[in-house]
């Protein structure tokens, strides 16, 4: 009896949680965009398509994303993925490099890999957005 009230309780407090303040809410994310930005102007093959980006623009609005997909109360005042990726012309290769520079730099701000998983899998849905376009 005891045991399953225990469970209730803790069921609960899962819930409550959004992914955001899993992954270390606001702190943490800025930690993940500013180490991916580290990781993709060290990577020869995509540092190319950022050529001429505003990458403060980039990070603001990447970490607005973000937020706004996890459950932190952002509202995404960026450019659609389609509009913002088109003639970019995204191989299925460098998009899964990307990813890699990705969990990199998730690595690096020490974020637990059952909470980079969830946050793969909530921005795995914007890949048929931006491939060959
Ligand atoms: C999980 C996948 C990705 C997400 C969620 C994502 C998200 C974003 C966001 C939010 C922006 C800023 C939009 C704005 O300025 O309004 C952006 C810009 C950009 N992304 Fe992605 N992106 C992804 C994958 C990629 C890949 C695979 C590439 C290239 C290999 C790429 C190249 C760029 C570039 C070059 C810009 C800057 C565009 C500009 O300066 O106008 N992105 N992306």
């Amino acid at each position: 009896m005891f045991m399953a009230t225990t469970l209730f309780i803790s069921g609960c407090a899962t819930q409550q949680q959004s992914l955001y303040e899993e992954l270390g809410g606001a702190e943490k994310v800025n930690q993940i965009v500013e180490n991916f930005v580290i990781q993709i102007e060290t990577d020869p093959t995509i540092l190319p398509y950022f050529e001429g980006s505003d990458i403060d623009r980039f990070v603001e609005k990447l970490s607005e994303q973000i937020c706004a997909l996890t459950g932190g109360g952002c509202v995404y005042s960026g450019d659609t993925m389609e509009h913002v990726h088109a003639g970019m012309n995204i191989t299925e290769a460098d998009f899964n490099r990307t990813v890699d520079l990705l969990i990199r730099a998730m690595d690096a701000a020490d974020i637990p890999h059952r909470s980079q998983n969830k946050l793969l899998k909530v921005l795995a849905p914007t890949r048929k957005e931006m491939l060959y376009r």
